[in-house]
């Protein structure tokens, strides 16, 4: 039986990723680290909790003797490192945060695998999963490709590519069996509601302000999470070792029409009069250092793998918006206590 660690599989993307693997892959043993983060939630995965061949370690990766201890404990045949600190807002408060778990966590992953496969690596493969961020802005024209120079511009994206960097290091320094994806933005169930989309459907279900940033200008490519997970699966399984595999939706979106489509979708679902929930739009100050675009070139990807987003968009929001207002419970549960400490800081009191 073989055994994969997968780490921040607590989290937005991670539980996607965990639970197609426990689900899909009943020989093999899927072990999720994660320290249950605020953003770390088990209630994510409350589905495949009693599947035989899923077991949960609360750890911080930061930690590299509990890190080699976990790797003498278990002979892991593959890595799948999702855990980060993911929230760019985050990041401009507290950066040191984002370089101990994204720079130093990582190193820490790396070493540990570098010495349980030191004697045999044949068909393991340490996958690192990061963003499209770490390419930095494009201006209206333009894709990014797995070729285009690395331009970090927020702490958050500066840790990502700087433990890109690094993995790449060990790929060509101790011929480490590494690969690496950037993907885009993600939508779906589980989303912590920092980010717009469930911030923004908590806050029209609630009648408060939808904070836009700046003129609400800016350009995400949006990808479905299931997607996203298919595309970590093949790449998993079939990605060549040492290789880059840029993944995104071809789904470009101006913030504010984004967000004004949600009110519309929401006023229905809702039965509100149309146009009520976009009342609630209020431009605020922007964030410091704002990428103006993303947009990912995955042709590589579909070509060589032959992985497609599958779902269009609009579809995708309806089945979002949807999960969560019939996950009213774990919305409120991440929404109590801390969150509203984290809202007024980042939003102030409204
Ligand atoms: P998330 O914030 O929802 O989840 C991160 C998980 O990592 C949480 O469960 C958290 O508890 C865990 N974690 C954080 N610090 C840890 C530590 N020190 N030790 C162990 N576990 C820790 O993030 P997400 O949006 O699911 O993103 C997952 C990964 O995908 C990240 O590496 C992120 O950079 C990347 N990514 C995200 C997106 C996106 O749109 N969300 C897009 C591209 C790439
Ligand atoms: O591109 C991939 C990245 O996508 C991931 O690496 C990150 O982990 C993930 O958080 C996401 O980063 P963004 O900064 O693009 O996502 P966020 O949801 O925070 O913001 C999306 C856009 O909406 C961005 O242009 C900022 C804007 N925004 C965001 C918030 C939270 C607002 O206008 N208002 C808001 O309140």
């Amino acid at each position: 039986m073989k055994t994969i660690l997968i780490t921040g599989g607590a989290g937005f993307i991670g539980s996607h990723v965990v639970r197609l693997f426990v689900k899909k892959y009943p020989n093999c043993k899927i072990v999720n680290l994660d320290k249950l983060t605020y953003a770390g939630n088990l209630a994510n995965l409350k589905d495949i909790e009693d599947y035989a061949n899923y077991e949960f370690v609360k750890g911080d990766i930061v930690d590299g003797d509990f890190i080699n201890s976990l790797f003498l404990r278990y002979t892991f045949d593959g890595v799948i490192h999702l855990a980060a600190e993911s929230h760019v807002d985050r990041s401009i408060v507290s950066p040191m945060d984002f370089i101990m778990t994204n720079i130093v966590g990582t190193v820490n992953l790396l070493n540990a695998a570098k010495t349980m496969w030191k004697d045999n690596s044949e068909g393991k493969k340490f996958y690192h999963i990061s963003t499209d961020e770490v390419y930095g802005s494009l201006g209206e024209e333009g894709l990014f490709t797995e070729e285009t120079a690395y331009d970090p511009r927020s702490p958050y994206s500066a840790s990502k590519a700087s433990s890109d960097h690094i993995v790449r290091a060990y790929f060509h320094t101790y011929n480490l069996p590494v690969v690496i994806s950037n993907c885009s933005n993600n939508y779906g169930a589980n989303q912590f509601p920092e980010k717009l989309l469930p911030l923004c459907i908590n806050n029209i279900k609630t009648l408060k302000p939808l904070p836009v940033y700046g003129k609400g200008e800016n350009i995400r490519d949006w990808l479905w999470v299931e997607d996203h997970a298919k595309a970590i699966e093949l790449i998993f399984h079939k990605g060549i070792i040492g290789e880059t595999y840029n993944i995104g939706g071809n789904n470009e979106w101006k913030n504010i029409d984004l967000v004004r489509s949600l009110c519309r979708i929401m006023d229905n679902k809702l039965g509100r009069i149309q146009g009520e929930s976009e009342k609630l739009i209020t431009f605020v100050t922007d964030r410091a250092g704002h990428d103006l675009r993303y947009a990912i070139d995955s042709s590589k990807l579909q070509r060589e793998l032959g992985w497609g987003p599958s779902l269009q968009f609009e579809e995708g929001l309806e089945k979002t918006v949807d999960w969560y207002l019939s996950n009213e419970e774990w919305l409120n549960n991440v929404t109590s206590g801390a969150y509203q400490k984290y809202y007024e800081v980042q939003y102030g009191k409204r």
